[in-house]
């Protein structure tokens, strides 16, 4: 496996397949409408590459007044990705750069997969970079939970540190604290390819990001669109202190 940056993963997808429409979920701004720090390294850079595809991109962070100024070949689109505005099937390639990573831990974050497979058409292709091998699911199972929630109170009783503000962090270069983080992540830690298959994101490749981006290793996950799953919706934990919390909310202390 080598490693590939996003807009020459772009190009190759683009290359082989020839589409019609590309959707970039998660757009940002382009370079020279940067604005609140959020880029776009691909967006315009591969519609004005390829000016016969229709690009689309959509963001939550767009506002009619900082809206980036479309290409003859581009459209920028306000919405969430949890819930995508856009028809079933209009999309031949699905990709998404450094944004579904931070979505998928949200409320209802596993819409994320849902919508992409819903908006991808059939025999469509994608792929979603993100910081992580593993999604944090909370576990159906009784006696899984109940561990869990054994391990969660005690990280917090040996890893809780008081702050003189009045709140309080976790104390992570605790060792008694790290070695129960782990056993927490034993137990809620899901392969990213298990979630995505599970959602009819067929993994064809996990590829690693370039670093020169990202100092933390990143991952290119390719996908093809499979059969849908029904499935009850997944809980999605989130990571860290976060993640700790939501296991306390939803098992109780
Ligand atoms: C790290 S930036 C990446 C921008 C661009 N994809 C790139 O790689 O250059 C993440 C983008 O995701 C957008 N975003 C975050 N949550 C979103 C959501 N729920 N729906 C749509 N866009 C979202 C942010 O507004 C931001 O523009």
């Amino acid at each position: 496996m080598s490693e590939i940056s996003t807009l020459e993963m772009l190009a190759k997808l683009i290359d082989e397949k020839k589409p019609k429409v590309v959707v970039d979920l998660g757009s940002g701004y382009g370079e020279k409408d940067k604005t609140n720090g959020h880029i776009n390294d691909y967006f315009l850079p591969a519609a004005e590459k390829y000016p016969e595809t229709a690009f689309i991109g959509i963001d939550n962070d767009y506002t009619p007044e900082n809206m980036p100024k479309d290409l003859p070949n581009t459209k920028h689109i306000y919405g969430d990705i949890r819930n995508i505005p856009l028809e079933e099937g209009v999309s031949d390639i699905t990709f998404d750069a450094g944004c579904s990573g931070w979505v998928l831990s949200s409320e209802n974050g596993y819409k994320v997969f849902e919508e992409i497979h819903r908006i991808t058409r059939n025999g469509g292709i994608g792929f979603i970079e993100v910081g992580s091998e593993f999604l944090q699911v909370l576990p159906k199972e009784k006696t899984k939970q109940k561990k869990l929630k054994e391990l969660v109170n005690e990280a917090y009783r040996v890893g809780k540190i008081s702050d003189e503000g009045g709140g309080y962090h976790l104390d992570v270069s605790n060792e008694k604290y790290s070695k129960l983080y782990d056993e927490i992540r034993k137990i809620v830690d899901v392969p990213m390819e298990d979630v995505m298959n599970s959602f009819g994101l067929q993994i064809i490749e996990k590829i690693p990001y370039d670093l020169e981006r990202h100092e933390d290793p990143q991952y290119t996950y390719l996908w093809k669109k499979g059969e849908k799953k029904n499935h009850a919706p997944i809980n999605l934990l989130g990571t860290g202190y976060k993640m700790l919390e939501r296991i306390q909310n939803e098992l109780g202390e």
